[in-house]
């Protein structure tokens, strides 16, 4: 029988409520401490809240570097983040002290390709303009040039990162009759590509011929500010732009100084830098900007396997055992 006061059992804190099937699985075998506050645990408290535990479960909110490492202690054995992306990690900080990584591939791959596609249509048929227009009192008859849009059906799409989430909105795209380029840091094996009869193509020819430009990219240093004054100079005019990655792929200085000017018709953006993004940042008064909180993994089904699968490399981890979806350690 388990030990009621806890004791010998490994302890862990877990940074936000994350959905239950997760914390049961947590609860189960280890002491947990859960940060239950509707914001992520303010720094000081953070670092307070992980001295002496054997495993952290954070968020994409919560930045696990050498201070955190520090503060943590010697015990720490895994730091098992709520999200695929990990930019959040120092991850050869963690490897440096023998600290697993893991993350959560593959279950969010659909959902958020469903968000990417639900902006993309949203920005080009113009949704939430539409949406104000008429809460706004200002439908007062069928008008033929109306919100005006760009067609989605037959347009050609440009995919930056032909990953798991690049394929998965590329599948989507076919369904469209779409012309699909992709751009990743060399072209894939054909295998990979001809299944959705996607094209590789160097940026600077796949910006200029795309209708649509949507980034499915890790952040990193190669992808930081991708998307600037100057790849913005080679699309179309027409084009729209579909963030689903990360905020700091893109320039928003630049990216609202071309929404302004006409370089580009119209972004939507599931991410911002930082986030929230402030209410005075220019592209929040843009009507060709449409900006939601950072949702693309948000489906019940989604968040809820997540959690499963964060738990289960938390649990892994304090265990001594193999991550079953683990970071792997920089080379
Ligand atoms: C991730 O998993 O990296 C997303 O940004 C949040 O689900």
């Amino acid at each position: 029988m388990a030990d009621p006061t806890g004791a010998g059992r490994p302890r862990v804190f877990v940074a936000r409520r994350i959905p239950e099937e997760g914390l049961d699985l947590v609860r189960a075998s280890c002491e947990m401490d859960l940060w239950d506050g509707p914001l992520p645990p303010p720094r000081d408290e953070l670092l307070r809240r992980v001295v002496g535990v054997d495993g952290a479960l954070t968020l994409l909110t919560d930045r696990v570097d050498d201070e955190f490492l520090d503060a943590a202690g010697p015990q720490l054995r895994v730091v098992s983040n709520y999200a695929v992306g990990f930019d959040n990690i120092e991850v050869a900080a963690c490897a440096r002290r023998g600290v697993r990584v893991g993350n959560t591939p593959g279950v969010l791959t659909e959902t958020t390709a469903d968000l990417a596609w639900t902006l993309l249509m949203a920005a080009a048929r113009r949704v939430p303009e539409g949406s104000r227009f008429v809460l706004d009192g200002k439908w007062k008859t069928w008008d033929p040039l109306l919100l005006l849009g760009p067609d989605v059906h037959g347009a050609t799409i440009g995919i930056l990162g032909f990953g798991r989430i690049g394929q998965a909105v590329a599948r989507r795209a076919q369904g469209f009759g779409m012309e699909i380029l992709y751009h990743d840091l060399e072209p894939l094996p054909a295998s990979v590509s001809q299944p959705f009869g996607a094209t590789y193509l160097p940026l600077e020819e796949l910006l200029p011929r795309s209708d649509f430009v949507t980034l499915h990219v890790n952040l990193s240093p190669v992808t930081r500010r991708l998307i600037n004054a100057e790849t913005l100079a080679m699309m179309k005019p027409t084009a729209v732009l579909v963030n689903t990655s990360r905020g700091p792929v893109v320039d928003q200085v630049a990216l609202a100084t071309a929404l302004r000017e006409g370089v580009i018709w119209a972004a939507a953006l599931d991410v911002t830098d930082p986030e929230p993004i402030p209410m005075d940042d220019p592209l929040v008064a843009l009507d060709n900007c449409l900006i939601v909180p950072h949702i693309a993994s948000a489906s019940r089904a989604t968040r809820g396997k997540m959690a499963e699968m964060a738990a289960a490399n938390l649990v892994a981890g304090v265990r001594g055992e193999p991550l079953p979806t683990e970071v792997p350690p920089p080379a």
